[in-house]
């Protein structure tokens, strides 16, 4: 791979992130336009997604996105596709993999396949551009360290535990499965073929949807805030964290030197019952729903030294919920449940 320069010489180079319309990929190529880069987004199709307004237009409003991004063809699923992505970048922010709930008919197909092989994919790309290319950057997740039923609950996980495969399976877990086979795949692959890997594992993401058309976990989240128990019981006891601050630190872990290996990015782990009281004394008007059905998981906490060490500093869950409650309250995704002459007022927090 590239020889290492100094640090700073990194803003302003060209760099590559797949996945480019999703919710995490936008806040991503947000803040790498304002920090100075130049952005090739990958999309699965250029033809059609390009000018499609719901799809990409939040990307071509960004500031300095007419001056410095590019939009162009990347399937994870296409052998080569994102060859011509990554040719002449300096570092790959690799993101896109199917975050979906259930998979419809075929969890291999739709969820396992696209994540591990669509990742090692991409990576034969970066290794084809190894002349240039300095350091990938993987998203994976903090899923890929907790899903596992042999661990001391008193001491807090951090990035050495690694979930089971053979507990994602049993409880078919795909999303989860796919996120640790994928990560582990990706080690493996940058390890005998010389390429300088970190990987960033995000706890449970919310903040302001860019996409107009909201993604798996931003709609759990606005089932959440709209009185729905269905798809939001099933997370139990999460981690949470702001998406300016994932995005922030993706860059960190790219800029600097000293990055190495996996880095766990979550800022408070709450039970659900823990996070509706916080947010139902936060946002009365909202129909939050009080009690959610006891899940039997063990308790858990993560130990987020290794980012912040590395100067990360994380907002609160009430930063993190104000932000996206203003932000679905603007798009006009807030209304139905709230009567228009009371929204200012009681969606202004509480506290
Ligand atoms: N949201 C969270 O709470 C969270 C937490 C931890 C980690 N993550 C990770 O963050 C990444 C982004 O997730 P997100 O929440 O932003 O979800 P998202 O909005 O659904 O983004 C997923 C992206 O992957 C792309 N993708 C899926 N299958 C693809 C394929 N076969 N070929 C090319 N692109 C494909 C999607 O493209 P289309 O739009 O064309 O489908 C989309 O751009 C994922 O790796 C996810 O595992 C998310």
């Amino acid at each position: 791979m590239k020889e290492k320069t100094d640090q700073n010489d990194y803003k302003g180079k060209k760099v590559c992130v797949t996945g480019a319309s999703g919710f995490l990929a936008s806040w991503l190529i947000k803040r790498l336009l304002l920090s100075g880069y130049h952005v090739t987004g990958t999309v699965r199709d250029p033809g059609r997604d390009a000018g499609d307004e719901k799809k990409v237009g939040h990307l071509w409003r960004l500031e300095g996105a007419r001056e410095r991004l590019e939009l162009v063809k990347g399937d994870l699923m296409v052998e080569g596709s994102f060859n011509e992505a990554i040719m002449g970048c300096d570092g790959v922010f690799h993101t896109a993999s199917p975050v979906l709930g259930l998979p419809t008919y075929d969890p291999k197909a739709e969820i396992l396949q696209p994540a591990i092989d669509g990742t090692l994919n991409v990576l034969r790309s970066c290794k084809k551009n190894s002349s240039t290319l300095r350091r990938v950057v993987l998203t994976s997740s903090s899923s890929t360290v907790r899903a596992r039923d042999n661990f001391d609950p008193r001491v807090p996980l951090d990035e050495s535990s690694w979930s089971s495969e053979e507990l994602c399976e049993r409880l078919k877990i795909w999303y989860v499965l796919s996120k640790t086979l994928a990560e582990r795949a990706a080690w493996q692959f940058c390890e005998n073929n010389k390429i300088d890997l970190v990987t960033l594992l995000p706890s449970f993401v919310i903040g302001p949807s860019l996409p107009p058309l909201l993604c798996k976990t931003a709609s759990d989240v606005l089932g959440l805030l709209t009185g729905e128990t269905e798809n939001f019981q099933w997370h139990g006891r999460m981690g949470y964290v702001h998406i300016d601050d994932v995005a922030l630190s993706h860059i960190l872990v790219y800029e600097n030197e000293k990055a190495k290996g996996r880095y766990l990015c979550s800022s408070t782990v709450v039970d659900n019952d823990e996070l509706a009281a916080i947010l139902s004394a936060r946002y009365p008007a909202l129909p939050i729903p009080k009690r959610f059905k006891k899940l039997d998981r063990p308790y858990y906490e993560f130990n987020v030294s290794k980012l912040k060490g590395l100067g990360m500093k994380f907002r609160s869950i009430q930063e993190m919920f104000d932000d996206c409650v203003e932000a679905l309250t603007n798009q006009g995704h807030l209304s139905s449940v709230i009567h228009q002459s009371t929204k200012t007022k009681n969606l202004t927090p509480t506290s």
